[in-house]
């Protein structure tokens, strides 16, 4: 079977355009979401899966069933992320005092673990030479760039996630020949994530997630494989850890 790129958080804004812009370009995508798509905008070079929750069991499963099928994946991105989620009065903490196990617990489990899960059971599905994961993080996740503070939950989390996938890049590069692993800054993009934040970037600076998905695919197909793993920005330069 063709090598597949599988695409993890289809509903998402960044994600859906991601998943369009690969199909556009010709090739076979595996789009997951936990959401159930009803009539996917794609066609049928996409091939749609939903999983209703991001648990361990249904990750574990999901990539068992592409083995099984003998599926190879070259990419797999994943976009998936939580910032704040009125359902679950999730807000992002403006001072110490916000800061709680709750909301911690939700951006960790959303931000870092759920990441983490795809890195250990996706190793066993992707091409064994240079394959490519992607991981939607963000520049707050930076250590070294935070002058600013707040948010302690969404940054914390995205640094967890980055240190994980720096980790996961020493092994993979063990078991894998040329791994890219990318943990990537798209910038703010107009989705509903940064939706309740937009008021104060100035209109040259918040991206469509058209232009989202064109950037990281081009950053991506530049990036140099004998470093197993890079934090990157939209603009193709580094972030500092
Ligand atoms: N938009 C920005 O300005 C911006 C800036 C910096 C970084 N990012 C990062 O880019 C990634 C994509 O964000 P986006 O802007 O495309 O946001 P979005 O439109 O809200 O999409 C995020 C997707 O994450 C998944 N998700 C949300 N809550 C979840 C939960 N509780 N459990 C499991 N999955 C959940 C959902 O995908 P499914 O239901 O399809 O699985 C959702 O569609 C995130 O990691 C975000 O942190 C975005």
């Amino acid at each position: 079977m063709k090598n597949s790129l599988l695409v993890v958080g289809a509903s998402g804004g960044i994600g859906g355009a991601l998943v369009s812009a690969l199909s556009q370009a010709g090739e076979h995508v595996i789009a997951v979401s936990r959401q159930t798509i009803d009539s996917p905008p794609w066609g049928s070079s996409v091939e749609v899966h939903t999983l209703a929750e991001y648990s361990e069991a249904q990750i574990s499963s999901f990539v068992n069933t592409l083995n099984a099928r003998g599926v190879t994946i070259k990419m797999a991105i994943v976009a998936t992320g939580v910032l704040h989620d009125e359902s679950n009065n999730l807000h992002p903490e403006k001072r110490l005092e916000d800061v709680s196990h709750e909301a911690l617990g939700q951006y960790f489990t959303v931000n870092s673990i759920i990441p983490a899960l795809w890195l250990k059971y996706l190793v066993n599905v992707l091409a064994k030479e240079q394959p490519s994961v992607v991981a939607l993080s963000a520049r707050v996740g930076s250590i070294a760039d935070n002058q600013l503070g707040g948010w302690y939950g969404y940054r914390a989390s995205k640094a967890a996630l980055n240190m994980l996938l720096k980790t996961a890049s020493v092994e993979y590069a063990r078991r894998l020949k040329q791994p890219l692993l990318v943990s990537y800054h798209p910038g703010t993009v107009d989705t509903a994530l940064s939706q309740p934040f937009q008021r104060n970037v100035k209109a040259n600076k918040l991206f469509t997630a058209e232009f989202t998905a064109r950037q990281l695919l081009l950053h991506l197909s530049r990036l140099d494989r004998t470093q197993p793993c890079h934090f990157i920005a939209w603009d193709g330069t580094p972030v500092p850890w």
